[in-house]
C-alpha cells in the first residue's frame, strides 16, 4: 500500500474525561465494536488482569490504579485506530498532557449528572494550546442527569469551544427513550444492554410522521420535534472543517455502559476525525506524506522487566516509513540509533513489528538512550515542538537518607525525571534538589521506585512553593540582573533552562509587575 494510503486510513486520538465519567468503559466498547475483544464486560470483569498486562509497574499493580498511558490499536470499517489510553487518576495529569501531543484529536466523556468537571478543564485547555478536534460523548443518559440544553451550554462557558450536538436525548434517566441522529435523521430507541452490538434503527426523514409517535409514545414524540426544531434553528448546520479547526466540537449523547450511542459515535468518528496531521518542528513544518521518516517519544516507561534496566520508549511517527534495524538520527544524542525490538499495540497485546507508519505508536526497546521530547530522524537535524513542562503544583525538597547512596539516587532521580514521573529543579545557591509534581501520589511512587530499582532512600521536605516560572527577556542584560538579584528563588530545570520559584501568587504578582521586562511563563515552551 503507497504511503499517501497508509496515511490516510489512520486516525490516532485520545479519549479525555474527568475520572468516573466513563472512559474506560467506552474504551472497552470502542475496542469491541473493532473486534479488539469479544465479550463486552471483559475487560471490565478483569479489569485487575488487564492492567497487569498493559500497565508495566510493580506499584500500579499495588495501588491498582491504571498509571501508564498504553496504546490500543484495532481496526474498524478499514480504518486503522490507534487509541492512546490515558492515566484516570489526576496525579498523573502531566502524562496525559504528553499524550495529548501525540494524537490528532480527542474523544471527551461527560457525566450528564456531574457536568463539565474541573479534570476536563484542565485537559481542554491543553487540546486549545493546539487546537485538537474534540468530540463530545456525553454519557450516562440512563441516569436523571441535566438538562441537556444546560449540559450544552455549560461545556461551551467551561470548556471555551462551540457545540454543535449530532444527536439528541429523548427523556432521561428511567424516562430515557433514545436518541435521535440529526446528521442521519435516524431514531435509535433505548434497550438497556452490555451486550448488544448493533441497534435498530429507525430512519425519519420527517418527523411530523405518526410512526413516531406510536414509537416513543405523543408526548416524547411532541418534545422532540418542539426541540430538533429549536437546535436546527439556534445552532448552524455542522462544518467539518471548524470541527478540524478545534473551533466546533460535536456533540452525541449514550450510555456507554449499555452500549448505546457509542456506535453512532464511532461512525461519525471515521468519518470526519482528522488523519495523520502535519507537525511542526523548531524550523520547518514536517507533512506525514514526506518519504523520510520522522518522529518524537512522548512516554517512556522504564523497568517492566525488574531484572533488566530496560525501558520502552514510547514513539509517535510524524512522516515517512518507520523500519526495522534502520539505523536513525537521534538528533540529541551523539549517535545514530537502531531498533531491532520494536512494538506496536493491538487491543491488549503488543506484537512485533517491522515497519510503521503516520500516526502509528510504536514501542521502542531502549537501554536509556531516549528522553521524553526526543525527535528520531532519517538523517535532518530537526526537533519537533509541543512536549511542553508545565508548572507543577505541590513541590519538595529532596532529602537523601542514605549518604553512601548518593550516586545511585542522583542516577534514579535523572532517570525518573527523563521518564518525565516529575519534574526537577535544582537551585542555583545551595544546589538544593525540589521535585515538583501535579500530584501527591508522585511522591509515593518516586520514593517506591528510587528504593526498589536503585536502592536509594530519600524523604521529602514540604516547601512553601506556589509555581515555577520559565522566565525569559529579549533583554539579556536585565535577566542578568534579574537572576542576580533574585538568586535565592533561581533554579535550573532539567536542560538548564532559567526557572524562578514563586512562593505565592501575590508575591509572583508583585514581581511582576515589578519587572515588566522579564516574561514569566507556566510551560516550559514558550
Ligand atoms: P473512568 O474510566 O472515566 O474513570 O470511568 P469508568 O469507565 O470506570 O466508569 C465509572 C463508573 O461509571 C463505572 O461504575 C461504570 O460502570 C459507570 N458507567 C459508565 N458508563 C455508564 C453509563 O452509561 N451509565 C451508567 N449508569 N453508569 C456508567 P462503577 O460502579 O465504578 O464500576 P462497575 O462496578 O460498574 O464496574
Amino acid at each position: 500500500m503507497s504511503l499517501n494510503k497508509e496515511i490516510a486510513k489512520r486516525r490516532t486520538f485520545a479519549i479525555i474525561a474527568h475520572p468516573d465519567a466513563g472512559k474506560t468503559t467506552l474504551t472497552e466498547k470502542l475496542l469491541l465494536f473493532g473486534g479488539a475483544i469479544q465479550t463486552a464486560g471483559a475487560v471490565k470483569s478483569n479489569k485487575i488482569e488487564t492492567a497487569t498486562k498493559s500497565d508495566w509497574m510493580e506499584i500500579e499493580k499495588q495501588r491498582g490504579i491504571s498509571v501508564a498511558t498504553s496504546v490500543m490499536g484495532f481496526e474498524y470499517k478499514d480504518i486503522k485506530i490507534n487509541l492512546l489510553d490515558t492515566p484516570g487518576h489526576q496525579d498523573f495529569a502531566e502524562d496525559t498532557y504528553r499524550t495529548l501531543t501525540a494524537v490528532d484529536s480527542v474523544i471527551m466523556v461527560i457525566d450528564c449528572v456531574k457536568g463539565v468537571e474541573i479534570q476536563t478543564e484542565k485537559l481542554m485547555e491543553v487540546c486549545r494550546m493546539r487546537n485538537t478536534p474534540v468530540i463530545c460523548f456525553i454519557n450516562k443518559l440512563d441516569r436523571e442527569g441535566r438538562d441537556p440544553y444546560e449540559l450544552l451550554d455549560e461545556v461551551e462557558e467551561k470548556l471555551n469551544i462551540q457545540v454543535r450536538p449530532l444527536s439528541w436525548p429523548i427523556g432521561m434517566g428511567k424516562g430515557f427513550k433514545g436518541v435521535y441522529n440529526l446528521y442521519d435523521k435516524k431514531l435509535n430507541l433505548f434497550s438497556p444492554s452490555q451486550r448488544k452490538l448493533s441497534d435498530d434503527r429507525a430512519v425519519f426523514d420527517d418527523l411530523s410522521e405518526s410512526r413516531l409517535d406510536e414509537l416513543i409514545g405523543q408526548n416524547n414524540a411532541n418534545q422532540l420535534r418542539e426541540d430538533v426544531e429549536l437546535i436546527e434553528g439556534v445552532y448552524p448546520d455542522f462544518d467539518t472543517k471548524e470541527y478540524l479547526e478545534g473551533k466546533v466540537a460535536p456533540v452525541f449523547f449514550g450510555s456507554a455502559v449499555n452500549n448505546f450511542g457509542v456506535n453512532e459515535m464511532l461512525d461519525t468518528f471515521i468519518r470526519i476525525a482528522p488523519a495523520p496531521k502535519s507537525r511542526n518542528t523548531e524550523d520547518r513544518e514536517v507533512l506525514p506524506t514526506e518519504s523520510k521518516f520522522s518522529g518524537f517519544v512522548f512516554k517512556i516507561h522504564a523497568n517492566m522487566d525488574p531484572n533488566h534496566r530496560n525501558r520502552i520508549a514510547f514513539l509517535r511517527i510524524c512522516s515517512g516509513k518507520f523500519e526495522r534495524n534502520k539505523p536513525y538520527n537521534h538528533v540529541r544524542g551523539p549517535k545514530p540509533l537502531r531498533f531491532s525490538n520494536v512494538t506496536q499495540f493491538m487491543a491488549q497485546d503488543r506484537e512485533m513489528v517491522d515497519e510503521a507508519f503516520p500516526g502509528d505508536i510504536i514501542g521502542l526497546y531502549d537501554t536509556g538512550n531516549l528522553k521524553i521530547g526526543d525527535t528520531l530522524t532519517d538523517g535532518e537535524n530537526m526537533t519537533f515542538k509541543g512536549i511542553p513542562s508545565f508548572s507543577p503544583e505541590i513541590f519538595k525538597e529532596v532529602i537523601n537518607k542514605d549518604a553512601m547512596k548518593t550516586k545511585q539516587l542522583e542516577k534514579g532521580l535523572k532517570q525518573l525525571m527523563e521518564e518525565g514521573v516529575a519534574q526537577l529543579f535544582t537551585f542555583d545557591m545551595g544546589s538544593r534538589k525540589v521535585i515538583g509534581t501535579v500530584g501527591q501520589l508522585q511522591f509515593e511512587v518516586i520514593q517506591f521506585r528510587l528504593k526498589q530499582e536503585y536502592n536509594a532512600s530519600v524523604e521529602f521536605a514540604p516547601m512553601q512553593l506556589y509555581k515555577a516560572c520559565w522566565i525569559s527577556s529579549s533583554d539579556k542584560k536585565k535577566l542578568d540582573e534579574f537572576v542576580q538579584s533574585k538568586n535565592r528563588h533561581i533554579a535550573r530545570d532539567k536542560d538548564g533552562k532559567l526557572v524562578f520559584m514563586a512562593e505565592s501568587k501575590s508575591w509572583l504578582q508583585m514581581v511582576q509587575d515589578n519587572y515588566p521586562e522579564i516574561e514569566f511563563h507556566f510551560t516550559s515552551e514558550f
